[in-house]
């Protein structure tokens, strides 16, 4: 088997997506037929035109704008069951999906309607062979306040997603703003991560660890501008959801040659490959990984550990995480590249 297909056929997880960022422009168009919201874009051409970003902002006000057609518990459901058919489709056996609630709380659509919805697909893709789990994200440019509302409204569906992230404007919303909300998920049990060296500094890195003491770090490619946090990070094996053509959009890096994810590995980091919003950014799992291992000449060694990754910094319980390192072994060991 040649590379491209091994790294199609691989079984992975998926830990950083936004499921708002799976919403194609096709989809936004039919829910704001079927919803009467009015769009400021002609056609869905004319909304693919628009994807063309200059950084993490210039996204994400036409993100929040896409997510405005969501209503009923119905559109959440269809919006994750597009994107789950997609992972299925590319053998990502596991996602740990991000959900924004305060984008939809802050248009009157109750919490419960966005849960239920999200949570009934994830259940359903058992039956396509996907495990799926929920994690709630604050929104950073939004009050410590507004984010403590925002649990408090979750908490009665506790029993629907296993973590909280934290995601939105990196740049002036340091993780520090939300150190007293996030002791209280820590309390509840919940699962950690945060979006941190994105476009912000190493800083923000080191404080998403100690201070908000998250288990994930979302994307952290800045964080090789610091030795001492590279090996940091590399000792505790904290995970890094890295999102290569994210980072191209968002003009993390000038092209994806220059991607530093090699440079993660080589320094021993636990880091992963990941699609954040696909819809978006021009690729799911498979196209991120087929486009970044052209572009870097990264290797089938470097497949095997990016899937072993995935795995290992999941949530899945000691027996699903060796149960899919097995199956990841037969795959490789059965096709020889
Ligand atoms: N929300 C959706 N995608 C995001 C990203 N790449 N960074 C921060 N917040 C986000
Ligand atoms: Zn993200």
């Amino acid at each position: 088997m040649n590379l491209p297909s091994l790294l199609a056929a691989m079984p992975k997880a998926e830990l950083h997506i936004h499921i708002e960022g799976s919403l194609e422009p096709e989809l936004i168009f039919q829910l704001a037929q079927r919803n009467g919201v009015a769009l400021p874009y002609a056609s869905v051409e004319d909304l693919r035109r628009a994807y063309a970003f200059s950084n993490l902002q210039s996204f994400l006000d036409i993100y929040y704008a896409g997510a405005s057609v969501l209503l009923h518990e119905q559109d959440f459901y269809d919006m994750a069951w597009a994107y789950l058919q997609k992972a299925a489709a590319e053998n990502v056996i596991r996602a740990e999906i991000f959900f924004d609630p305060q984008t939809h709380t802050a248009r009157g659509v109750a919490m419960e309607t966005v849960i239920r919805g999200l949570s009934r697909a994830c259940r359903d893709a058992q039956k396509i062979g996907v495990e799926a789990e929920l994690i709630l994200c604050f929104l950073r440019h939004l009050s410590e306040e507004d984010a403590f509302e925002t649990l408090e409204q979750a908490l009665p569906f506790r029993e629907h997603f296993i973590g909280v992230g934290l995601d939105s404007s990196e740049l002036g919303h340091p993780p520090e703003k939300f150190a007293r909300v996030f002791a209280k998920c820590r309390q509840q049990g919940l699962h950690l991560v945060a979006h941190a060296g994105e476009e912000g500094p190493p800083a923000y890195v080191w404080a998403a660890l100690d201070v908000l003491h998250v288990e994930r770090i979302d994307h952290g490619v800045q964080s090789a501008k610091d030795p001492a946090l590279m090996k940091r990070l590399a000792q505790d094996r904290i995970p890094l959801t890295v999102c290569p053509l994210s980072n191209l959009k968002l003009c993390v890096f000038p092209t994806l040659a220059q991607h530093n994810l090699r440079e993660l590995l080589d320094a021993g980091l636990c880091a992963t490959v990941n699609s954040d919003d696909p819809a978006y950014f021009g690729g799911y799992m498979n196209a991120n990984f087929l486009q970044t291992f052209a572009a870097t000449g990264l290797d089938a060694q470097h497949a095997y550990r990016l899937a072993r990754n995935s795995f290992e910094g999941s949530f899945a319980d000691a027996s699903q995480k060796q149960r899919a390192i097995a199956r990841l072994d037969e795959v490789f060991a059965t096709h020889v590249v």
